[in-house]
């Protein structure tokens, strides 16, 4: 009975251990992990709240161009290099950002 009971304390305590970015699925968590702090640092407010609002966000393809294809516009975005995102995590992502991006403030 005890043992039962301390395997599930473990169990959940290995559930809400910080997470494996490998593992990270949703475009919020996903961002929070790769995005967010130079968003943050560059004035722009961490969910871009105050991104100017004078030039055309990037598509979400092509953030997905950018993350994981080498492709490089440095007039549309820095570069953001990810290659270790899976096809999944890095379209969850871009369609997170670009939500943000088009939020008009
Ligand atoms: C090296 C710093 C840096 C990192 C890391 C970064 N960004 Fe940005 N991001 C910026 C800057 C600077 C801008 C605003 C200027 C611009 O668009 O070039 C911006 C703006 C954006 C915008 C709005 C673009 C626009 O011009 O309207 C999106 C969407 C975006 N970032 C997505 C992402 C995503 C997704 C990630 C994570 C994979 C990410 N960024 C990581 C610096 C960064």
């Amino acid at each position: 009975m005890l043992r039962a009971g301390i395997a599930t304390v473990s169990l959940l305590l290995a559930a809400c251990g910080p997470k494996d970015p490998a593992r990270l699925s949703t475009g919020e968590e996903l961002y929070q992990y790769y995005c967010l702090s130079c968003h943050q640092e560059r004035n722009l407010g961490p969910h871009l709240e105050r991104l100017p609002h004078d030039t055309r966000p990037p598509q979400p393809h092509e953030l997905v161009l950018m993350m994981r294809h080498d492709y490089d516009n440095p007039s549309l975005h820095p570069d953001i290099r990810l290659p270790q995102l899976s096809a999944e995590q890095a379209d969850a992502l871009a369609q997170y950002a670009y939500k943000l991006s088009i939020q008009g403030n």
